[in-house]
């Protein structure tokens, strides 16, 4: 099966990241590269970008771009969460522009092997890159009530949380849980007991949703490279993130207000004591949703949330 995956707002990022012929992009997320492609035709030749993934078989669908552009792109697979040291090692410090497009690809998805989807027949995995051993189904068969709670509450933000975690203690008992469909029964199983309609989307959306950012340490990883990406940039150069859920873009939210401010001390205090300077312009005051027609073409981008800063 060939790595897919459609681009979402790909006109947008374009138009926030100001691509020119001879710019350095770094594309911290490559999937299927479906954006880099896009910004290559911008800025080859005489530009550079450095395409990172955590996923090796990401790079299975840059084969053609890699050919037709072989002194453009340079490929990482690594995390971004160590971003600084990969940009140094292949001189991308001073970039012009740096993209985060968060989350899954539609390859990862679908691939039954991973265990993203309810209907993967696959081992409950989960992980994007093979570098961790921690999988969905070890934290299922092994993390305490309180521990299992905590995650479907805080990267889930699932009301049935308590309920659902008894159950997955009780069920675990007389058989491990190790494929998507186990799972998939006993968060629907739940839900049954206390809603009587029937929802529309799956009921264990959010339970998935937990188990890979907790599985990936989704939130963890975006919190330590946003920082790193001031440092990378050349002065006006930009970042543009694109998120999918509401954890994700209150990290960008946050981080963006915070080092867009001189002073972030609490405003009881009368004089600024923290000494903190402005790093960077918000270049999206609000949001950038995708337009409808890109919704209703790729059904995936209806929660995306694009966020643009500039270094200042
Ligand atoms: C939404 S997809 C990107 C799609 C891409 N923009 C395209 O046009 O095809 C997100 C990608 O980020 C990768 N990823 C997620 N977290 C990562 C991390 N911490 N470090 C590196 N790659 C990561 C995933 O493996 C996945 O391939």
């Amino acid at each position: 099966m060939i790595y897919q995956h459609l681009p979402v707002m790909v006109e947008e990022v374009i138009h926030y990241l100001r691509p020119k012929v001879g710019s350095k992009i770094i594309d911290c997320t490559l999937g299927a590269g479906g954006h880099t492609e896009a910004l290559i035709k911008r800025i080859c030749p005489g530009g550079k970008i450095l395409g990172i993934d955590l996923d090796l078989r990401a790079f299975e669908a840059t084969t053609k771009i890699n050919q037709k552009n072989k002194n453009c792109l340079t490929l990482v697979n690594d995390n971004f969460k160590n971003l600084e040291k990969i940009a140094n090692d292949h001189k991308f410090n001073q970039a012009d522009g740096i993209l985060l497009d968060l989350g899954l690809s539609s390859g990862q998805l679908q691939d039954q092997a991973r265990g993203f989807s309810f209907l993967a027949s696959g081992p409950l995995d989960m992980r994007f890159g093979r570098q961790t051993d921690l999988t969905a189904s070890q934290i299922l068969n092994t993390r305490s009530l309180e521990k299992l709670i905590e995650i479907f509450k805080n990267f889930g933000e699932e009301k049935l949380a308590v309920p659902i975690a008894r159950k997955i203690i009780t069920s675990r008992k007389i058989s491990p849980i190790t494929e998507p469909v186990q799972l998939v029964k006993i968060v629907s199983a739940i839900y049954r007991k206390f809603y009587k309609a029937k929802s529309k989307i799956n009921p264990a959306t959010k339970i998935f949703q937990a188990l890979r950012i907790a599985v990936n340490q989704e939130l963890e990883n975006l919190e330590n490279v946003l920082p790193q990406t001031i440092k990378l940039l050349a002065r006006g150069g930009r970042l543009a993130v694109i998120s999918y859920h509401s954890l994700e873009d209150k990290i960008v939210k946050d981080f963006f207000r915070r080092e867009s401010r001189d002073c972030i001390c609490p405003p009881e205090l009368p004089i600024c004591q923290c000494g903190h300077l402005k790093k960077l312009k918000i270049i999206t005051k609000k949001p950038v949703l995708p337009k409808p027609q890109e919704i209703i073409e790729n059904p995936r981008a209806r929660s995306a949330k694009l966020r643009v800063m500039e270094k200042i």
